[in-house]
Formats: C-alpha cells, structure tokens, sequence
C-alpha cells in the first residue's frame, strides 16, 4: 500500500511539474521568434542619410546611406551597453569604447565590430529586421544585408 501510494505522489508530482514547465517552454520560445522580427516601419520614413534610432529598444539602429538602408546593431561589443550616435560613428559611455560609421572599433575596450542584420521589405514597404540574422562586415554585400532606399 505504501509502494502504491509513493507511486501515486510520483505520478501526481511528475504532472504538476510538467503542467509547470510546459508554458513557461512555449513562452520562451514564442518570445523568441517574436522578439527576433521587428517592423521597422514604412521606408518612407527614412527618406534621407542618417542614423536613425527609434528601433534602439530592439537593439539596432537604422541607417540609410548611399541608396542603402540597413539595420546595425546598437549594443556595444564590449559588454553590451547603449551606443549613442555620434557625427563620425557611434560611442559606448559605458566605458568610452568608440565604433566608426561602418561599425568598426576605433577604440578598445571593445574589440568586435558591430554586426549589421538581416533586412527585407515587405507588401506594405515596410523594412522588416531579423535580429537573430547576423550579418558581419565580410558580408555586407550580401542580398539580405541591406534594402535599396526609395527615391527621396
Ligand atoms: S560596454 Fe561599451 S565600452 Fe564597455
């Protein structure tokens, strides 16, 4: 009777842990896929060269230039803080790393260039960034790297 009973307590904490795991899996991986795709908005809003910054909070800035539009990375290599645009590129006041225009490191501590990622446009002209595409500066030419600007 006492085996059973074990047996039963095993069963029943078997389930309520699955019941208990179960969601908290599918919520991660929902916010996964869904944090990793971001509507942009309408390319029309970046009708001229420069870095925009109202998609910071998602960990990119936009950045149209010579005919080109892209979405590269806003979050410091070194360890992870906030860029500030800045006229010749992009500065971490975490600890004063520095990154030109292109995304490269002009001054340590950081040592890893800024990533670009993948970028397309959709049916409603809409700049569409997938954040879990990485782009690095070897493949800057690549297809999905940037999205031709429309004409100013
Ligand atoms: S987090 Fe940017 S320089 Fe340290």
């Amino acid at each position: 009777m006492s085996n059973e009973l074990s047996r039963r307590q095993i069963i029943l904490m078997s389930a309520l842990a699955a019941a208990a795991f179960i969601p908290i899996g599918k919520a991660l991986g929902a916010v996964g896929t869904e944090s990793s795709v971001v509507d942009a908005g309408p390319l029309a809003d970046y009708a001229k060269d420069g870095v925009f910054d109202q998609s910071a909070s998602h960990g990119f800035f936009v950045i149209r230039k010579d005919g080109k539009i892209f979405a590269q990375s806003s979050v410091c290599t070194h360890r992870r803080g906030r860029l500030t645009p800045t006229p010749d590129g992009f500065f971490c006041k975490a600890h004063n790393s520095t990154f030109a225009a292109d995304g490269k490191v002009t001054r340590p501590p950081a040592k890893a260039d800024l990533v670009r990622y993948a970028v397309r446009k959709d049916d409603k002209n809409h700049l569409i960034v997938d954040t879990s595409k990485r782009i690095e500066h070897a493949q800057f030419d690549a297809p999905d790297a940037h999205v031709e600007a429309p004409s100013a």
